[in-house]
């Protein structure tokens, strides 16, 4: 019996159906080109999302304090406005990292939602 048919049983409808769901995805690129496209796990953030799931290239090394500049990604064009404003201290860390682009954000800031599904986001050659 699998998962899904015991919590059906026991009538954890919410569940299932979460379960069931098609859960959209975000895709992480590396500077050679290759790929990781990671399930979005709604509430989380983009740097939480892409050390969840072993994506190379996030150090993250204050953990999501907006502090060290590590988790540095470059958002597509047409997603940047779905990724939110900048503050102050965000864009003075970004203003330290060596590879800022127009459309630079880190990632600790940015609260994944399911309106994200198939946002592309270009990982920088260097942390800082
Ligand atoms: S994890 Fe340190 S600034 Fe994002």
């Amino acid at each position: 019996m699998t998962l899904y048919y015991i919590l059906k049983e026991f009538k954890f409808t919410s569940l299932v159906i979460h379960m069931k769901k098609d859960m959209g995805k975000i895709i992480f690129i590396e500077q050679n080109g290759a790929e990781h496209p990671v399930e979005i796990d709604q509430g989380n953030s983009l740097m939480e999302l892409a050390l969840y799931n072993a994506v190379p290239g996030i150090d993250a090394d204050c953990g999501g304090g907006c502090a060290c500049g590590t988790c540095h990604v470059i958002i597509e064009d047409k997603w940047f406005k779905q990724s939110g404003k900048i503050l102050e201290t965000e864009s003075q860390m970004l203003d330290m990292t060596p590879e800022r682009e127009t459309t630079s954000r880190l990632s600790c800031q940015i609260k994944v939602t399911d309106a994200m599904d198939g946002m592309k986001v270009r990982l920088p050659e260097f942390q800082m």
